[in-house]
């Protein structure tokens, strides 16, 4: 059969809440045109993020009533433990509350003041954790990975040249260890590809500095190396992570992702030495270390969605979910970072918007309309994120690129949902003309995005 269906029944079902368009004018107007302070209530359509958002089997909700909640040894921490090392193959497994508790221990030891940290991309958490140890957070994707009407199969890859002029710039004394983030969100959600992460390492331990995979999306990675990568056909996605955990030192990931749960992530690695200055930490600012900040069914719930979220079934009907939303948007014309990513599409808002400068915000202003017109709550990843104001001479930086994201939540909408999306992005494409800019009225010092507020020009 050529129809790729969602391998599932729906067993529980969530209401959500239709409004009209001057009741969402009065809300995002309230909300001070920052998406991040609606009420999920005045949301149709949630895009916002695909992180703690998916929704959970019935074997993973039987789990949280299995969960065992004693303090120390909890059998859930055994079963969690041994189906996460299984599947990285990493010897310490240490549960956290999320993805960003795993980098703010592994940069509390590893970071710190003149050392620099390399990455395809570093997520802005993993940049933020980086930046308050005192270290720099290098990003170095491959040129490709900036050009998002260009096609390829591996635009997440970093850039093995850069990389290797960093490292010799440095050396192993500045550069206590290399991030790699599979997939990588921050540019599209575009895949690694498996030689990129051999030749990573290969770098990397040439002059004796650790790799880690930021690995949130290690499962979606893994499929397109199946479907992209030639001699991976007919391997398993299991065995594909496996070898893809297999060149690096540790991972830190937050399930919230591929762990297909509401909370939790984990930091794991080979060297009993970091192991140890980790859970020392882990005690005082997470938990005991067969918890981490998590409850019993919180480890139950992980152990159980990383087994299911390399089910091929699952993952075909995953990645095609996601790249249908992107074609029907490409027939419209809609400008988009090409291919469509894993977990997510990414509008190319400067295309989009070419009359409206990046300090005006594109992104920012096209993700409010998006609000406005259908009630989809999307995410700007430009340069309300990443852009920066230099605070003595107020001269503007721009992001490189002007997304906004459409982050699919995993095994939450059906396809009539996307449906609705493509024509509501339609629409507002068709009348984009009319589309003005956005200011920013306050903001904070660090992570400027979540809490911002904006008015429109
Ligand atoms: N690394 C990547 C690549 C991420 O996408 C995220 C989270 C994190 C680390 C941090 O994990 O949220 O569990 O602390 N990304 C979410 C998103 C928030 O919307 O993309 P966390």
């Amino acid at each position: 059969m050529k129809t790729i269906i969602e391998p599932f029944k729906i067993k529980t079902v969530e209401p959500i809440r239709f409004t009209s368009r001057i009741e969402r004018e009065r809300i995002l107007s309230e909300a001070g045109h920052n998406l991040f302070n609606l009420h999920s209530d005045d949301v149709l359509i949630d895009l916002l993020t695909d992180s703690g958002t998916a929704a959970m089997s019935a074997k993973q909700w039987a789990g949280i009533m299995e969960g065992d909640e004693t303090y120390a040894g909890s059998k859930s921490f055994y079963r969690f433990e041994e189906i996460a090392r299984g599947i990285t193959g990493f010897r310490h497994i240490i549960p956290t509350h999320q993805g960003r508790a795993a980098e703010k221990i592994l940069f509390s030891i590893m970071g710190g003041a003149g050392k620099v940290i390399p990455n395809n991309t570093h997520f802005d958490t993993t940049r933020a954790n980086i930046e308050l140890s005192g270290a720099d957070a290098v990003d170095l994707p491959v040129a490709e990975g900036s050009m998002p009407s260009l096609k390829g199969d591996f635009k997440g890859n970093m850039d093995l040249e850069a990389l290797e002029a960093c490292l010799r710039r440095e050396g192993s004394e500045r550069i206590p260890l290399c991030m790699l983030t599979v997939t990588n969100n921050s540019r599209g959600g575009q895949p690694v590809s498996m030689e990129n992460i051999r030749k990573t390492a290969e770098l990397c331990h040439g002059h004796r500095i650790p790799l880690f995979l930021d690995a949130c999306r290690f499962a979606e990675n893994a499929y397109f190396i199946k479907l992209r990568e030639p001699g991976y056909e007919k391997r398993s996605v299991r065995e594909i992570a496996r070898e893809m955990f297999s060149y690096a030192d540790g991972c830190t990931m937050s399930a919230k992702k591929d762990g297909l749960v509401n909370i939790g992530g984990f930091l794991a690695m080979n060297n009993d030495d970091l192991a140890q200055r980790a859970r020392s930490i882990l005690v005082v600012t997470e938990g005991f270390p067969t918890y981490g900040g998590l409850a019993g069914h919180d480890l139950e719930a992980i152990a159980q969605g990383l087994e299911e979220v390399l089910d091929e079934h699952y993952l075909k009907y995953r990645i095609r979910s996601v790249a249908y939303v992107g074609e029907r948007l490409s027939l419209l014309g809609v400008p988009i970072f090409q291919p469509p990513g894993g977990h997510a599409v990414y509008l190319d808002a400067k295309a989009f918007l070419p009359h409206i400068p990046p300090h005006e915000f594109p992104g920012q202003a096209l993700a409010c309309e998006l609000y406005l017109h259908g009630g989809i709550r999307s995410c700007e990843i430009g340069s309300v994120m990443f852009g920066k104001t230099d605070t003595n001479s107020g001269a503007f930086q721009p992001a490189g690129l002007e997304l906004v994201r459409l982050a699919i939540p995993r095994r939450v909408y059906t396809q009539s949902h996307m449906d609705y999306v493509v024509e509501c992005v339609g629409e507002v494409f068709e009348k984009r003309d009319e589309l003005k800019g956005i200011r920013i009225v306050s903001e904070p010092p660090v992570l400027r995005h979540f809490t911002a507020r904006f008015e429109p020009l």
